[in-house]
């Protein structure tokens, strides 16, 4: 029996998740649905990992060429050891592994997503993540043109509800950190495009640019900066959590901002 044939019926024998857990066909890759992929990528990766080349490591490792390369290898990403040490080569087979479970293939992985990817959803979302990170054998899913993306149109509310949702009924909590000293403080984002404060004094307004990038300032604050801008992506907010620090940014030299979602409003 050749060595293959023998591994075979290892797998046969083992168990069918070990080696046929998740098979994703090239053909399953090329016809998979490109807006699918994005919109479940922007809902469950996107606030961790970016895609493109020379894009930051963000809690994640950015994911450029991730496909056929080694494990745990990003410059300047520090992985936890069963990552770091893995020699596993990214398939598209073994990445959908990984999001059915991350634990179970490492399990001191510190990537932790609240739910696993469901199935219906995986060809679509690792097809998506080959094609953005230009993986070798691209499969060669149709990429609709910005024209055809017509759901845009739609208000907020219906394109992310859930982002909506999120915000616009719960509190956002802050801890700015500047040279002076520190300030922590409630901001209620309104669907007015307004947003309120705990501080009297401090107000603020947002808006969606067409990039679907939430963008927001907050003005008449006590501290040396009085002021500052910041931008997300509106897909970062999709799935809801709550915790009173969720990220942390940056956004003017020498001031440290660091913000998170409580449930509710006063
Ligand atoms: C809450 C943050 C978070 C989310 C959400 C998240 N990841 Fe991760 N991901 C991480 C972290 C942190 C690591 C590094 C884990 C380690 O070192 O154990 C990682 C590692 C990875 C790796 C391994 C990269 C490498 O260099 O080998 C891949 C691939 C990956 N994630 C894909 C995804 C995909 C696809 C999704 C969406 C379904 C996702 N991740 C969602 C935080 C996240």
């Amino acid at each position: 029996m050749r060595i293959r044939d023998c591994v075979f019926f290892l797998c046969l024998i083992l168990t069918q998740t070990l080696c046929f857990a998740s098979e994703l066909s090239s053909e399953a890759l090329d016809n998979a649905d490109y807006i699918s992929g994005k919109t479940t990528f922007q809902q469950r990766c996107s606030a961790c990992h970016t895609l493109a080349e020379n894009s930051a490591n963000l809690v994640g490792p950015n994911l450029w060429h991730i496909f056929d390369q080694t494990i745990g290898k990003v410059t300047g990403f520090s992985y936890s050891e069963g990552m770091k040490e893995s020699e596993l080569i990214w398939t598209p087979d073994l990445m959908a592994n990984f999001l059915q479970d991350p634990q179970k293939l490492f399990p001191d992985t510190r990537m932790f997503i609240p739910e696993p990817v469901p199935a219906n959803f995986m060809t679509d979302l690792v097809a998506f993540v080959m094609f953005e990170t230009d993986a070798a054998d691209k499969p060669k899913v149709e990429k609709p043109q910005p024209s055809q993306l017509v759901n845009s149109e739609l208000p907020l509310s219906d394109r992310f509800p859930s982002f909506w949702n999120h915000l616009m009924t719960n509190t956002t909590h802050y801890r700015l950190v500047a040279a002076e000293g520190e300030l922590e403080f409630d901001a209620y984002f309104n669907t007015n495009g307004s947003v309120g404060t705990s501080l009297k004094g401090v107000q603020g307004f947002w808006h969606v640019n067409e990039k679907d990038m939430f963008c927001y300032a907050l003005y008449g604050l006590p501290t040396l900066i009085q002021e500052f801008v910041e931008c997300f992506p509106v897909a970062a907010m999709a799935i809801p959590r709550f915790a009173r620090e969720l990220w942390r940014s940056e956004p003017q030299q020498g001031l440290k901002l660091y913000g998170g979602i409580l449930p509710g409003r006063p």
